[in-house]
């Protein structure tokens, strides 16, 4: 980390400019608003929730953050049954066992209360910190992903709460925690279901859709920068007229790189008829969404 960085220090981006160009640096092509709301959540020192359909750079624009500003990513992943011991911390009980069997066999030399037993194991060396602590407690700029927030059960936003709010963890045994340095929040959502109230007054919110045609072919020309621009335009195109058909699931930013590595794989020079039916497999993935696919688009379905 430059020393130019670090005498920023809480500063993330300076300026929505900044944060377009150096999330630009940082590989990530952001828009305006995303550049804005960026730079806000880094400025205002409030969590950024992002919502959005799968593939659209949610994920990505939390890494590109990190990336940008020097700072390391801690991701909590969430799923269905996550628990505070998974996302905050638990107590290591093997080594806590093993310790109090340490203390009763020194017993004869060495008698120890079940007092002094208690406040030794009940300290940092037998914590098993998770995400969401070990975030609050890095002294180093970190970028905190809880990624997927709508999979979880709402119990959990009871605990993101807390975090969010406070930037604090209690521990019963240990006290409180405080964050000595903020990390950049950064929660995604697919929305599948809503979010409560008070997780999202929290936040600052950016709504991610499918890019603009510009912007993608120069997502992908930047991803993938041997595809010849000619095809670029025609990928982008026919990913736009798929993305107008009621399918069950769009291709996303994902799957137009995708499928511009696969064409590079298969040196296909234009994207016709041909090229698109025997590879559609690649953007489709819903076998009624390539029969629709090549209804709607006149494609010849014995390609495949
Ligand atoms: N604005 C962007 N700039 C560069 N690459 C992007 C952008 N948006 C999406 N991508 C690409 O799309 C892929 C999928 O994005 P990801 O963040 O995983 O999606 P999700 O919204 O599901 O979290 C990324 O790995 C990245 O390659
Ligand atoms: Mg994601």
């Amino acid at each position: 980390m430059s020393s130019l960085r670090q005498a920023q220090d809480s500063a993330w981006f300076t300026s929505p400019d900044d944060a377009a160009t150096r999330l630009h640096e940082a590989g990530y092509l952001a828009d305006a608003a995303t550049a804005t709301t960026a730079y806000l959540a880094g400025t205002l020192e409030k969590p950024l929730l992002i919502e959005g359909p799968a593939g659209v750079g949610k994920t990505e624009l939390a890494k590109a953050v990190a990336r940008a500003a020097g700072a390391d990513l801690v991701r909590l992943q969430c799923y269905e049954g996550l628990d505070e011991a998974r996302a905050l911390y638990e107590w290591n009980y093997k080594k806590q066992l093993l310790r109090i069997q340490a203390a009763s066999s020194m017993a004869d030399q060495s008698p120890q209360s079940w007092e002094e037993t208690h406040d030794d194991i009940f300290t940092d060396e037998f914590l098993l910190t998770r995400p969401l602590l070990t975030a609050i407690r890095r002294e180093q700029p970190t970028v905190l992903l809880v990624d997927e927030v709508d999979k979880t059960d709402v119990e959990v936003e009871g605990l993101l709460l807390e975090v969010l709010s406070d930037f604090q963890v209690t521990i019963p045994e240990l006290g409180t925690v405080s964050a000595t340095r903020r990390p950049f929040v950064v929660l995604t959502s697919n929305a599948t279901r809503e979010l409560s109230e008070a997780v999202k007054r929290r936040c600052l919110f950016l709504h991610l859709g499918y890019p603009d045609a510009e912007r993608e072919r120069q997502i992908v020309t930047s991803q993938v920068p041997a595809l010849d621009e000619k095809v670029v335009r025609q990928l982008v195109d026919v990913v736009a007229r798929l993305r107008e058909l009621e399918l069950k699931k769009a291709p996303s930013i994902a799957e137009s790189v995708d499928w511009a590595r696969t064409l590079i794989a298969l040196q296909v020079g234009t994207l016709d008829e041909e090229a698109i039916s025997s590879t559609l497999g690649v953007v489709l993935k819903h076998a009624s969404d390539q029969a629709r696919a090549v209804k709607e688009l006149g494609l010849a379905a014995s390609g495949r």
